[in-house]
């Protein structure tokens, strides 16, 4: 058996500047609980990492004790959340992805300028509900059968969420296009996104399977596997180097010779790494 990795994997930009921003956090807050709004990433062992080291998880409606510091995950958060957060007294680290708040701020000047903002994207995605915060009368469209129920008489504009897939992203604008004559499409998918997806297609016919690592929580890797799937290669989406070893799939991917190793933008060197020297124990290299 063969690993083949892809060019480009595992953690963005965005998410690396989120957990180091929590990492300090933890670090220089003695005294006053660290909180973070939700998940600081969709990865378990980072998770884990950052609860070790004193960080602990806030509800995302929930109110922290006086004086807490409370860190804002990349996707962002809307900004009554923000003015709640800091109305109870909390200090807030803002690690929100820079490409997200660009996205925010395209999302309030379009809804400011009386235009319809569509978001598509995963309803209920952290993201999309920071994007819908800032935008008020959006209106969420996660996929092209919803796109094609949306018309709207004035002018509109389409925002991605970014972490979508970009041939998803251009069916819901084709679609939505059918009925919103004054349509722009402003604020797209990221380019650790779209990066991401290319190197996996590029990857896709050099391999005879694939193994995707990554949270079943984390939209990014659900969509490498999706994409793997649609090219009909067998595909493994597994959150850590234990699943492999876990019921069949370590039988099943021994029957292939060359095996694609992927990643999502959440996922760390350190399970890819786990996850490939797993695979190496199973063909017997190590
Ligand atoms: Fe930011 Fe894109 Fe990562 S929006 S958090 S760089 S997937």
């Amino acid at each position: 058996m063969t690993i083949v990795r892809a060019k480009v994997m595992g953690f963005c930009s965005g998410v690396r500047r989120a957990v180091q921003l929590a990492e300090q956090t933890v670090e220089r807050t003695t005294g006053h609980p660290a909180y973070s709004l939700g998940k600081i990433v969709h990865n378990q062992t980072v998770a884990d990492r950052l609860e070790t080291k004193g960080l602990r998880l806030l509800a995302d409606d929930g109110t922290p004790p006086p004086g807490a510091v409370v860190v804002i995950r990349s996707h962002g958060v809307p900004p009554e959340t923000l003015r709640r957060l800091r109305d109870s007294g909390a200090s807030i680290v803002d690690a929100t992805c820079p490409k997200v708040v660009a996205n925010q701020r395209l999302a309030a000047s379009h809804a400011a300028a009386g235009r319809r903002v569509f978001i598509a994207g995963d309803e209920g995605h952290g993201e999309v509900m920071s994007l819908s915060g800032h935008a008020p009368g959006v209106v969420v469209v996660p996929d092209r059968e919803s796109a094609l129920a949306c018309g709207h008489d004035g002018p509109s504009t389409l925002i991605a969420q970014t972490t979508m897939n970009q041939a998803e992203v251009d069916g819901i604008a084709a679609a939505l296009a059918e009925n919103n004559k004054d349509l722009i499409v402003a604020g797209g998918i990221c380019g650790a996104t779209a990066d991401r997806q290319a190197a996996l297609r590029e990857l896709l016919p050099q391999v005879d399977a694939v193994v995707i690592v990554g949270g079943r929580d984390s939209a990014n890797t659900r969509r490498l596997t999706a994409i793997a799937h649609e090219a009909g290669k067998p595909v493994w989406q597994v959150a850590n180097a234990d699943e492999i070893s876990r019921g069949d799939v370590a039988g099943e991917l021994s029957r292939f010779e060359r095996i694609g190793l992927s990643a999502g933008a959440s996922t760390p060197d350190e399970d890819i790494d786990a996850v490939e020297h797993r695979l190496m124990e199973l063909a017997g290299k190590m």
